[in-house]
C-alpha cells in the first residue's frame, strides 16, 4: 500500500461489529449544554454524535484483540495472562521491572509518591494535566521545559515536542539536588501532540547523565512519536518502527504508559523501570493501590487485549493511516482558515482557539468557548486544554494558560473519513460567526483538576447561545 500512487485514505480494515449514534436537534443540544454547566466532560455520550474529547481508552479492538479477551486467565497470582502481556511490554520495552496499573494516572501516583515530595523539581517538555497533579500533590514542582517553537502554535518545525536542552541545563545547575528525574513526553500531548525526536531524546539523555539523573518517557504515544522519526528524523526511513520504540526505551531508565492510547486498549496501564531498589518500592505502593504485581488493576483479560494491541500499534499500515488520517483533518481546517497546531500531531488537530477568537480574553476561556460552539452546532465534542485545564495554581491563583487550544482528537480505528468530513463541515460553520461566540465565566470549581467538573456560565447573556 505504501507505494501505491492513490491519495484516498484507506483505513487499513473493515468493520467488524457495528454501534449505533444518535442524532440530535439543536434544542437538545443547547438544553444539554446548559444542564452540563457548559462543560463537556459532564455531557451524557449518547447526547454526543462525533466524540472527539479524547483518544484514551476509546478506540475500536481488533477480531484478535477480542479473540484475545477470550482466553483471558484471571488467576490471582501468576496468570498465563500476565505473562503475556509481559513479554509484549519488554519486547518493545526492555526494562527490568513491568508494574501493570489500571491506568497511566495509577502508574504516575506510584512514581511521584515514591519519588516526589515538598521542594523537588520534576521537569519535563511539557507535562500532561493528570502528571502534573500527581507530582503536585506531593507537594513538589512540576515544570515545562518546551523548546520556544513548541508554544507557537503556526510555527512548523518536525519535532515541537522537543525539551529545551539548555533550560534543562540551567534547571539543573541551579537545582540538581531537587530534581528525582527527569520526564518526556512522547508526543506531548498538551503541546499539540508533538513529537520529540531521538537526537533530542539523546540530549536529554546526555544532560541527565551528567547529573545522575534517571530519564522517564510517559509514552502513551510512543508508536506515533517512532511514525514521525522514522518519516521526518535523517537516518530513520528504513528503520522498522518498533525498532525505534526500542531505542528510545533504550535511553531512558523507566517509563510510564497509559494503554488506553498507543496500545490500543479500553483501559489499562503500566509503570516500567530499571532500578531494583525504586521498584521494590513501587511495587508495595502497587499493591496498596492497584493490586498485586501480576494484575496491578487490570483483569487478565484486558491484560491479553493489550498484549495483542501492542503488535498492532507498531504496524506501518497502520501508523500510516493513523497519522495521514490526523492530517487530512487539519489540512482541511488550515484551508479554511481555521488556526490550527501545526505540523499536525499524532493522535489530534489542536484549533488555536486564542487566535480564532480574539474578542475572548484568556480568562474567558477562548478554548472552552469554541468547545461549546463545536458541540452546539453539530454533537462534536471536543476537549478545551488551555487557560480551563492548565490556568489554575495550586496557590489558588488563575493565569493564562501559554495556550488556548481546543483538541480534536482521533480515537483510534472508529470513525470513518465521512465522519471526519462532517467534522470539518461543522468547525467551518462556527468559524463563519466567531466573532459572535461569547467567553465564559466560572461558576463553580475544585481546587485541582477543575477542567474536569467546573461549571460555566456565558459571559454576556444577552449574546446568542454559543
Ligand atoms: N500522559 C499523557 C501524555 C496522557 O495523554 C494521559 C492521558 C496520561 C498520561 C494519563 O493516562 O488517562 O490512562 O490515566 N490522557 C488522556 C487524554 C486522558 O485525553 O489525553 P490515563
Amino acid at each position: 500500500m505504501a507505494d501505491e500512487p492513490f491519495v484516498t485514505i484507506i483505513e487499513p480494515f473493515r468493520i467488524h461489529s457495528v454501534e449505533p449514534m444518535r442524532l440530535t436537534t439543536r434544542a437538545e443540544r443547547d438544553a444539554a449544554l446548559a444542564a452540563a454547566g457548559y462543560n463537556l466532560f459532564e455531557l451524557r455520550a449518547e447526547d454526543v454524535l462525533i466524540d472527539l474529547l479524547t483518544d484514551s481508552g476509546t478506540g475500536a479492538m481488533s477480531a484478535q484483540q477480542w479473540a484475545a479477551i477470550q482466553r483471558g486467565n484471571e488467576a490471582y497470582a501468576g496468570a498465563p495472562s500476565f505473562y503475556r502481556f509481559l513479554e509484549a511490554v519488554t519486547g518493545l520495552f526492555p526494562f527490568r521491572h513491568v508494574l501493570p496499573a489500571h491506568q497511566g494516572r495509577a502508574a504516575e501516583k506510584i512514581l511521584f509518591t515514591a519519588v516526589g515530595g515538598p521542594g523537588l523539581i520534576i521537569p519535563s517538555n511539557t507535562h500532561f494535566d493528570t502528571t502534573r497533579a500527581n507530582i503536585e500533590f506531593t507537594g513538589a514542582s512540576a515544570v515545562d521545559l518546551p523548546i520556544p517553537e513548541g508554544l507557537r502554535p503556526a510555527e512548523r518545525h518536525p519535532f515541537k515536542g522537543n525539551m529545551d536542552i539548555t533550560a534543562l541545563e540551567r534547571l539543573l545547575a541551579a537545582n540538581a539536588d531537587a530534581v528525582p528525574l527527569v520526564m518526556l513526553t512522547v508526543t506531548n500531548n498538551s503541546g499539540g501532540g508533538q513529537p520529540v525526536s531521538m537526537a533530542n531524546v539523546r540530549e536529554v539523555r546526555r544532560v541527565c547523565d551528567a547529573y545522575g539523573k534517571p530519564l522517564f518517557l510517559d509514552s502513551c504515544r510512543i508508536a506515533e512519536n517512532a511514525w514521525f522519526i522514522r518519516t521526518r528524523e535523517p537516518g530513520y526511513a528504513d528503520v522498522p518502527v518498533a525498532d525505534i520504540v526500542r531505542e528510545m526505551a533504550g535511553l531512558a531508565d523507566g517509563m510510564t504508559m497509559s494503554a488506553k492510547k498507543d496500545p490500543l486498549g479500553n483501559i489499562g496501564g503500566w509503570l516500567a523501570l530499571n532500578d531494583d531498589d525504586l521498584a521494590e518500592r513501587c511495587r508495595g505502593l502497587e499493591i496498596l493501590t492497584e493490586g498485586f504485581p501480576t494484575y496491578g488493576g487490570m483483569a487478565g483479560r484486558d491484560l491479553e487485549a493489550i498484549a495483542q494491541g501492542l503488535a498492532e500499534a507498531v504496524d506501518h499500515d497502520y501508523l500510516r493511516y493513523r497519522v495521514r488520517s490526523v492530517a487530512y483533518l487539519g489540512e482541511a481546517l488550515e484551508r479554511a482558515g481555521v488556526p490550527v497546531v501545526v505540523p499536525f500531531g499524532g493522535h489530534a488537530v489542536f484549533i488555536d482557539a486564542r487566535a480564532m477568537l480574539p474578542h475572548i480574553e484568556p480568562l474567558s476561556y477562548p478554548g472552552q468557548a469554541l468547545a461549546c460552539a463545536l458541540y452546539a452546532e453539530g454533537g462534536v465534542r471536543s476537549c478545551e486544554i488551555g487557560t480551563v485545564m492548565f490556568g489554575l495554581r495550586p496557590d489558588g491563583t488563575e493565569q493564562a494558560a501559554p495556550m488556548d487550544l481546543v483538541r480534536l482528537a482521533i480515537p483510534r480505528r472508529t470513525y470513518t473519513q465521512s465522519h471526519i468530513d462532517y467534522v470539518i463541515e461543522v468547525v467551518t460553520r462556527v468559524a463563519a460567526r466567531r466573532a459572535g461566540l461569547p467567553g465564559l465565566r466560572i461558576v463553580s470549581q475544585p481546587r485541582q483538576l477543575r477542567h474536569f467538573t467546573a461549571r460555566f456560565e456565558p459571559l454576556d447573556s444577552a449574546a446568542p447561545a454559543p
